[in-house]
């Protein structure tokens, strides 16, 4: 960290150069550097919340594929019609070819939905406050966890069947603040479109370059506290040959 801080101070290095140089630039309400401490919890906080997490929900993607024929023959098709639909010969994918990726994010909101990558978080109450009858003291610590709304027949018929086309025009509206995989109010992700990107092209790029099966094919789900494959998830990979 000193080494960077010289480096800002001497101006060879700019406080937009990377997550760390900013928060070494950045001053707190009384102009001074943040301390330590604080630099580093926030660079382990982004770390969990943003490798962990997008790390787990591309693993249960890649285990529901495996599993699940059907879903992996409508996310194939999806990906190889946007290939198919692409003008030109540039083999690179473009945002607007992410936004047509309708089928395959509703795979990994339906995976978020019944695996949360994070499933549970605490709030501190700020004031006194009254919750459906129940009084919570100031300072006290409220434990939400997804799973109270994810898997509520009322909220999500037939909550343990997987079925991606809930997403798409839900008889009724979810409620707000009761499909939660991104968090919700003031402390929503802030790297949730980020997420969705980034698992998207992951697919894209995976379904289209090979094939690959489960060496466990009855492995299941566990938590760590996040939803890990209780095997480590060992595939075998075989590239597609028609590849150039
Ligand atoms: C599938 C991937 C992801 C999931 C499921 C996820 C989930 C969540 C959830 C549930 C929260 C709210 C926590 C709370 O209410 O206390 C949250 C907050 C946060 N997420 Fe994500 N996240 C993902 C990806 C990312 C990525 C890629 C980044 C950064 C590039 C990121 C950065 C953050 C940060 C900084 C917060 C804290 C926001 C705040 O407290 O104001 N997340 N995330």
């Amino acid at each position: 960290m000193n080494i960077r801080r010289e480096e800002l101070a001497k101006g060879t290095l700019s406080s937009t150069n990377d997550m760390l140089s900013g928060l070494l630039a950045l001053r707190d309400e009384n102009h001074q550097p943040l301390a330590d401490d604080i630099i580093t919890d926030n660079f382990i906080l982004l770390f969990v919340a943003s490798h962990d997490t997008s790390a787990t929900l591309m693993s249960l993607m890649i285990w529901k594929l495996s599993r699940d024929p059907e879903v992996y023959k409508k996310v194939l098709e999806e990906q190889m019609e946007i290939i198919k639909q692409r003008e030109g010969t540039e083999d690179r994918l473009t945002w607007a070819e992410i936004q047509k990726m309708k089928y395959t994010w509703r795979v990994a909101q339906e995976l978020m939905r019944m695996i949360p990558p994070l499933f549970d978080t605490f709030r501190q109450a700020l004031k006194d406050t009254n919750f459906q009858g129940y009084d919570i003291p100031k300072g006290w610590q409220v434990y939400w966890a997804a799973c109270g709304t994810h898997m509520n027949n009322e909220i999500f018929k037939n909550p343990n069947k997987f079925d991606p086309s809930r997403f798409d025009n839900p008889p009724k509206p979810i409620p707000s603040f009761s499909y939660l995989p991104f968090g919700g109010g003031l402390h929503y992700c802030l790297g949730n479109e980020f997420a969705r990107v980034e698992t998207l092209t992951t697919i894209h790029n995976f379904v289209k370059m090979c094939e690959w099966s489960q060496v466990n094919p009855e492995e299941t789900i566990t938590r760590q506290p996040m939803p890990y494959p209780s095997m480590g998830l060992p595939i075998k990979i075989k590239p597609k040959c028609n590849l150039s």
